[in-house]
């Protein structure tokens, strides 16, 4: 990883002594002569340090530091003082600079501490890495669901997410596929830095150009300031297009030129920047399809389409609406303070045979529809919205309901007493002695039959 650096100082030969200084050490280094430049600089670039004067000019260098912190805070910055102002120095540091060097500088010692901020400032993210290890985990915790399809669709997830490949995560709408780009990302080594998204169906072209590109002031009527695009917002991280088949044919252009050269331009500007995003896609339509009739850039298709992930519908992975219903009744059983809810049988077998064209996100409206509505502490086919029941009754039960294993009427029975001994109970402990169980146990089975432990709270 090369670090930027930007120098900040009114005194052209000092800015071409540290430059070159740091240059040599392969450091990326731009530089700004004054305040006006230094702010230009950093609309569009991250910089992981700022060398800045502290007397710019006319203007303070301490006015701008307080601006810096607040606005980028990720960025480091170290002050430039002359002999004598060591003092200010030291407020400099109160208000968030990491160090300060004084001039006449010593090439040794500017480079060490240069050195040292950026190295703690890596170590830092490596910390967070690790915490983030954690999280990882989170990632595809939060994708509910065992079917094989879905296990594939994982296995898939966790081997493209370290690499930069580019991704096209194609499915019916509600699927999933927003929750599978953010996994990717959050099981990504740019998990730190940012996931920006766009929907590009949800923009009229010239919105989603300058959203996408960022623009300068005065490159077009409204345009009163300069502002950094949103691909810009995501260097480092990445980038996720939401209905890609909805952008824009000259859009498209662009956007393969992005991903060519990863360069940005921003509207009314010359000069591009360089970018650094991972980029991944997602349609719910048929890109060949597009392609075909022209409206889709092919040769986009194939630098976007490098690794397809393809969410099946969840009629095609019908193993998973149990488990997910379950979900979801849970979560709004809690959000509703109704823990312990349970779906009848009949309505279990009903949404095993529904065809869900809208997929997951249709289960949970329904779900969440019966928790609302339901009367007692069961879930009967009456509590399920009216449109649910005609069109399940108009679709096939395909597959008929499974008989229920007795390893599942145990587990259904083992989740009821948990349930019961814990609201008898007020703490955890209690309700493991009631059930005559360790404690570590009863975690286990309250995080497999997805109990919250909240409900020891209310
Ligand atoms: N496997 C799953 N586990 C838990 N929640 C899920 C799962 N799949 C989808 N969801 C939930 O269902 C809803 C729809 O999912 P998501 O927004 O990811 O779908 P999508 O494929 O992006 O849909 P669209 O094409 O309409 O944008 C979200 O609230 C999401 O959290
Ligand atoms: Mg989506």
């Amino acid at each position: 990883m090369t670090f930027r650096i930007l120098i900040v100082d009114d005194e052209q030969p000092i800015r071409q002594t540290l430059s070159f200084t740091l240059r040599r050490q392969n450091y990326d280094v731009d530089q700004a002569s004054n305040r006006r430049e230094a702010l230009e600089r950093l609309e569009t670039n991250n910089y992981d340090l700022i060398l800045l004067d502290m007397r710019l000019n006319g203007d303070s260098g301490m006015d701008l530091l307080r601006y810096i912190k607040k606005t980028y805070p990720q960025s480091e910055v170290m002050m430039i003082t002359a002999f004598g102002t060591v003092a200010t120095a030291v407020e400099a540091m109160k208000l968030g600079a990491c160090d300060y060097i004084t001039k006449p500088f010593n090439r040794d010692e500017l480079l060490h501490r240069v050195k040292n901020v950026l190295r703690t400032k890596q170590l830092e993210s490596e910390v967070k890495v690790l915490r983030q290890e954690f999280e990882e985990k989170y990632g595809l915790d939060n994708i509910v669901g065992r079917s094989k399809e879905l296990m594939k669709v994982l296995a898939l997830v966790r081997k493209v997410a370290p690499t930069d490949t580019t991704v096209l995560i194609t499915g019916e709408t509600g699927t999933g596929k927003d929750l599978i780009a953010r996994a990717i990302h959050a099981l990504s080594r740019r998990s730190e830095r940012p996931f920006v998204s766009i929907n590009c169906a949800a923009f009229p072209e010239h919105l989603l150009e300058s959203e996408l590109f960022g623009y300068v002031k005065g490159a077009f009527t409204g345009a009163i300031n300069n502002r950094k695009g949103l691909l810009q917002e995501a260097d480092g991280g990445t980038f996720f297009f939401d209905e890609i088949g909805s952008m824009p044919l000259p859009l498209q252009t662009k956007l393969l030129r992005v991903i060519e050269d990863k360069m940005v331009r921003r509207l009314g500007e010359n000069k591009p920047t360089h970018v650094d995003v991972r980029i991944i896609a997602a349609t719910n339509n048929d890109l060949y399809e597009a392609v075909r009739a022209q409206q889709f850039r092919e040769d986009l298709f194939y630098r976007l389409n490098v690794v397809n992930i393809h969410m099946p519908p969840l009629r095609a992975r019908r193993a998973d609406i149990p488990e997910l219903a379950n979900y979801f009744l849970n979560k709004y059983a809690r959000r509703d303070g109704r823990e312990g809810l349970e779906f009848s049988q009949e309505v279990l077998a009903l949404l095993i045979n529904y065809d869900f064209p809208g997929n997951v996100r249709e289960l949970a409206h329904i779900v969440e529809h019966a928790v609302t509505v339901c009367p007692g502490p069961l879930i009967r086919p009456e509590d399920l919205p009216q449109r649910f029941r005609e069109r399940s009754a108009a679709s096939q039960p395909v597959p008929l309901m499974p008989q229920r294993s007795r390893r599942q009427q145990l587990e259904e029975e083992e989740r009821r007493l948990i349930i019961q001994a814990i609201k008898a109970s007020s703490t955890i402990r209690e309700a493991a002695e009631a059930l005559g169980m360790s404690r570590a146990t009863l975690w286990r089975r309250m995080k497999k039959y997805g109990l919250s432990k909240r409900l020891f709270v209310e």
